[in-house]
């Protein structure tokens, strides 16, 4: 049966899901669930917290008594693993697929959860004959193959916390990251593919780890197999370690408390210097559990794909730890969505018989632009559910996912969250009707608003700034080592009201959806990724030619935004190409390719306030050829 699209009178664009949607759906009545979840929050939570397994019960669902810093299910002692792989060991489960694994050149592994189990002991036994010790944080830097999966569960099966950097960062992006996380131990590969081509991470991590003293160990899998240099004592080779008999298949899994540290992600905001955001054993598969089987109704037959980075934390959260907590069979794939040809994931789609498939707008977007040809010639029947999340989507991606890829026939969960905020905050169920382009409403137990700088509501149909009124278990608990960053960063703001500032301008319609618009801060969202204007300019300023630099973001057709940069040169340099270039380069050396420039224009002043900061907004309006606003601050 196709799903119905009916007009409705508010808006002429309203996606009805079909009957077989609804029937389907583990959730048929939001309303009524989610007033509950607000008037008894503590209640629906625990209830929630029931369904996994503890090794003793909590003593209290939330404690709000030392503000912003809310504990939940503190008292209870439980451990991420147990919930994503032993208990599954105990059920049917076992002989599951856990991972069905592609690589860009074709190559397929597959593990049950027997299969994972082993291998994520091993490794984890592996890390403890490397000393690893509980609370101490691995920093791992891999492409997209098992191992970076194993390489995680190990480090939360014996209490050690992760620091996953995604792969597509650089020597400079990576050794900030290992120095703050003071890491001892690194995870890594000889390289990963992309488009045909080795990304070499060895030689990136070998030049990250000269500027890191604390590291002692360096742990490396062998995936491109092309030649590495290792360091004697200090590099080892996964394979040869998980062949000793130290990778013994037996490892307990260790009891942690609730509010122990699970990993530790890496975000981009204001300054230069980039957030460690801690995520915690317990709320945090509460939560990830909970929004993953509602949103996507995950049933035990289902093939779930989300094609993002483990990286990030779309791949921390719905990748890796939500669908092993399920129980689900889950996709991964190491390469790019157009290698060798367009078809490649719609290939994918059918070869695996892929349910449900969870991206983002900028993949969409990019696969669009290639045509409609590409997934006709793939049986796509398959698929019942999609997914769409790290940016707005237009509504004109918004349907030609929904025509082309969905047939018409499956509903979009425009998902909106945030690292800081470890699971889905506002999304449709599969029962609510669409609007394209709306993450629709807050889930259960959320509680939003859009306000202005008072925090006084706006009216319905304006633009304000997006607040969260109440703590929830998925909550970042602090900055890694700046809890007063954590506190200024996002609850300084409506301190009086105890409200969680988001950093995104939205704005809810008369039917009370949500349509977010973009980040407000210095933080630009390009394909999705998460960088910010201080830490490109940083980049910049690294060059010998360059003595003051700007960053801002202006709307790309693909991207999403796109990088634009303004500089002055010292006095020595001349503008042209060749430095242009040259400087583009200078980005890419610090922080990786996707933070390149789109363009560079020099500049022989840029517009800053009179107390020195540069107004991006004025550049901003510049190049949009828009209106400056008020400019009342500008210096002469
Ligand atoms: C943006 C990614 C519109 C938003 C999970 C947010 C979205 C930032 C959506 C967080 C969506 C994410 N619609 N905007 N469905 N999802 N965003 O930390 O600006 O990488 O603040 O987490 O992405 O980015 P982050």
């Amino acid at each position: 049966m196709s799903e119905s699209t009916k007009n409705s009178s508010m808006n002429s664009d309203l996606h009805h899901p079909s009957a077989e949607t609804v029937d389907a759906a583990l959730i048929k009545d939001y309303e009524t669930l989610y007033r509950r979840s607000i008037t008894d929050r503590e209640g629906f939570w625990a209830e929630e917290a029931s369904k996994l397994d503890w090794f003793q019960k909590w003593d209290k669902v939330l404690d709000d008594s030392k503000k912003p810093f809310f504990k939940w299910f503190s008292g209870g002692k439980i451990n991420i693993i147990q919930n994503a792989i032993d208990r599954h060991l105990k059920t049917w489960r076992r002989n599951k697929l856990a991972i069905i694994w592609e690589g860009e050149p074709g190559d397929v592994k597959t593990f049950s959860y027997h299969a994972l189990n082993r291998e994520v002991s091993k490794f984890a036994n592996v890390l403890k004959s490397m000393g690893v010790k509980k609370g101490e944080i691995v920093t791992i830097y891999m492409p997209q193959i098992p191992e970076l999966m194993f390489a995680m569960l190990a480090c939360a099966k014996i209490g050690a916390a992760h620091s996953v950097v995604y792969g597509g960062f650089s020597v400079e992006a990576l050794a900030a990251r290992i120095e703050d996380a003071k890491s001892r131990v690194v995870v890594t590969a000889d390289g990963g593919w992309r488009r045909g081509k080795i990304n070499d991470l060895k030689s990136i991590a070998n030049d990250a780890i000269k500027r890191s003293p604390t590291v002692e160990v360096c742990i490396c899998v062998r995936r491109t197999g092309h030649d590495v240099y290792m360091e004697n004592d200090r590099d080892f080779w996964y394979h040869d370690l998980m062949g000793l008999p130290i990778a013994n298949p037996n490892c307990p899994t260790e009891v942690m408390d609730s509010e122990d540290m699970l990993f530790i992600l890496y975000t981009s905001g204001t300054t230069g210097k980039p957030k460690g955001l801690l995520h915690t054993h317990g709320g945090y598969a509460v939560y990830t559990s909970t929004t993953h089987r509602y949103v996507f109704d995950i049933k035990d037959e289902d093939r779930w794909w989300c094609a993002a980075d483990p990286g990030w934390i779309t791949g921390h959260s719905y990748m890796v730890y939500s669908p092993l907590i399920n129980g689900a069979t889950l996709m991964m794939y190491e390469g790019a969505p157009n290698h060798p040809y367009p078809n490649r994931w719609w290939q994918i789609v059918e070869k695996y018989g892929i349910n449900i498939l969870y991206t983002s707008p900028t993949a969409i977007r990019g696969l669009m632009r290639f045509g409609e040809a590409w997934p006709k010639r793939h049986d796509l029947s398959s698929l019942r559910l999609l997914g769409s999340v790290g940016e707005p989507i237009n509504p004109e991606a918004w349907r030609w996912y929904h025509r082309v890829i969905g047939q018409e026939r499956c509903p979009i969960m425009d998902t909106w969250w945030q690292t800081e905020t470890g699971g889905f905050m506002v999304t449709p169920l599969p029962i609510t009707p669409l609007k394209p382009g709306s993450a629709t409403k807050p889930f259960f137990g959320i509680e939003i608003g859009v306000v202005d700088e008072h925090g006084k509501e706006v009216k319905r149909g304006e633009e304000g700034k997006l607040v969260i009124k109440s703590p929830w278990p998925g909550m970042a608990r602090t900055i890694y080592g700046d809890a007063d960053r954590y506190v200024e960063t996002y609850w300084k703001e409506y301190e009086k009201q105890g409200w969680y500032k988001a950093g995104d301008s939205a704005r809810i319609d008369e039917d009370g959806y949500l349509w977010v618009i973009g980040r407000i801060d210095d933080v630009i969202k390009v394909s999705g990724y998460r960088l910010g204007t201080a830490e490109i300019e940083s980049a910049l300023i690294t060059h010998p030619a360059v003595s003051e630099a700007a960053a801002i973001g202006l709307p790309h057709e693909v991207k999403g935004n796109a990088i634009h940069a303004y500089v002055i040169l010292r006095s020595k340099f001349t503008p042209g190409k060749e430095l242009e270039e040259e400087l583009k380069e200078q980005v890419v050396k610090e922080i990786g390719p996707i933070a390149r420039p789109e363009a560079i224009t020099f500049m022989d002043v840029l517009p800053k306030t009179r107390s020195g900061k540069i107004m991006r907004r004025v550049l901003k309006a510049r190049a949009q050829g828009l209106n400056e606003g008020d400019i009342s601050t500008l210096e002469e």
